[in-house]
């Protein structure tokens, strides 16, 4: 009896201890789950600045001029050199680039401009601040950047320009679209906020469209804090462009209209102050000096995304097109809804608790509640909006590590796992 008790205990002992260590188990694993995959955060995108920025700008700062000067001449000289165009105006934001385009385009009320749904609303708001009027075509369903054919679909006798998105740095179909502009004499401006340094069939971008903006806001592949530029081959959109800039005015006394007090400067149109300052200008001199490492880092990192993300069938990676070799600024995953049963809002927050840092682009412009209220509905373009409801940006930038990419991966394999069908 006693032995039997015994026994009995001791049984009831080991159930106790396995369970307890079964518990230990269960919860580390558990715990381990749950705890992120990355201990700090990675933010979706960051400057590099190095030492040479540093005392380029410095350098500006204990000279002269602080705002517009030489400097924001030696960086427009160097954007040419880099892209092969023959001009370059330096500007305050892509922002203004493409307000500034716009205008030198001629663009005015009364006029349809095309453009994509799938940017930043800057790309489409140019056109209403010159009057005109934003036609939306739709995106290619691989390439995610605007369709040749829906924009030959959208030319009406009133249009007068296409404002084509080089999307995430790949640039656009740029012959077929360049072919339809001269075909119904419409003017190409190409934003490529997202490309600087993208190459065309071996042409940069910068050299092909009638004008080409640039943005060097932080995120961008090269930056100068704020900063932008408009590059062209067409002297007369030069002018236009250099007087949109500061105010309208001009200064040479052969093109004045009234020889004004001792001929010193004259308004001709209504232009902005949309100058960039020398110091600006000099962090983008020495940016640029670092394009070509920072395009094989970013190339490197798409490669490793594109390799390891490519092998989940529950994500789609954008299509690249081999006509363009693609400086990439952004890099987008796109849920495969079908084999997933999370809603986009679902995965994002889920992989942002993995600390991912992330972004959604682009919410289509005419979404916003201020295009709604311009009469645009949804509708409009099936083929980006679909693709809205599945894309999220996850961590691209040129100090980005191995290991990072690799952990980013690592976390997106997790919120996959956690949420496959
Ligand atoms: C496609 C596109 N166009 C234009 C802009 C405007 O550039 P910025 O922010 O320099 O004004 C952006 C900015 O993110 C952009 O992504």
């Amino acid at each position: 009896m006693i032995v039997r008790k015994r026994e009995m205990q001791t049984g009831a002992w080991f159930k106790i201890i396995t369970n307890y260590l079964k518990n230990i188990k269960y919860w580390r694993k558990y715990k381990m789950n749950n705890d992120p995959v990355i201990k700090t955060f990675i933010p979706y995108g960051k400057q590099y600045i190095d030492e040479d920025d540093i005392v380029a700008v410095s350098e500006v700062l204990r000279g002269a001029y602080i705002t517009t000067g030489p400097r924001v001449e030696i960086f427009e000289r160097d954007l040419c050199n880099l892209t092969g165009a023959k001009y370059a105006v330096a500007i305050a934001n892509g922002t203004a680039a493409l307000h500034a385009a716009c205008f030198a385009a001629g663009i005015e009320e009364g006029d349809e401009v095309v453009t994509t749904p799938m940017t930043f609303a800057a790309s489409a708001n140019c056109i209403l601040y010159c009057g005109g009027t934003p036609v939306f075509a739709d995106i290619d369903p691989d390439t995610w950047n605007i369709s040749a054919d829906e924009i030959e679909k959208r030319v009406t006798d009133r249009t007068k320009a296409v404002v084509a998105v080089d999307f995430t740095g790949q640039a656009v179909d740029l012959d077929r679209i360049r072919d339809i502009c001269i075909r119904q004499n419409l003017i190409l401006i190409e934003d490529a906020a997202h490309a600087i340094g993208t190459k065309y069939r071996d042409k940069y971008v910068g050299s092909i469209a009638d004008m080409t903006i640039f943005s060097f806001h932080p995120v961008k592949t090269i930056t100068c804090g704020e900063g932008g530029a408009i590059l062209t081959d067409d002297e007369n959109y030069y002018r236009k462009l250099l007087r949109f800039r500061t105010h309208g005015i001009i200064h040479d006394p052969k093109l004045m209209r009234q020889k004004p007090f001792n001929g010193f400067y004259e308004q001709i149109e209504l232009g902005y102050n949309y100058r960039l300052t020398d110091f600006q200008a000099a962090l983008g001199s020495s940016q640029l000096k670092k394009l070509d490492k920072f395009s094989k880092r970013r190339a490197m990192i798409v490669d490793i995304y594109n390799r390891e993300l490519g092998k989940i069938p529950e994500l789609i990676l954008q299509k690249e097109i081999p006509d363009s070799k693609t400086t990439r600024h952004i890099y987008i995953i796109r849920l495969n809804k079908k084999l997933l049963r999370a809603s986009r809002g679902e995965f994002y927050k889920s992989l942002n608790e993995e600390n991912v840092g992330l972004q959604v682009h682009y919410i289509p412009v005419y979404y916003h509640p201020y295009y709604q209220s311009l009469g645009y509905r949804k509708g409009l373009c099936p083929v980006a909006e679909d693709l809205y409801e599945d894309i999220i940006t996850i961590p691209l930038y040129y100090s980005l590590s191995d290991e990072d990419v690799y952990s980013v991966i690592e976390a997106v394999k997790k919120t996959v796992d956690k949420y496959r069908k």
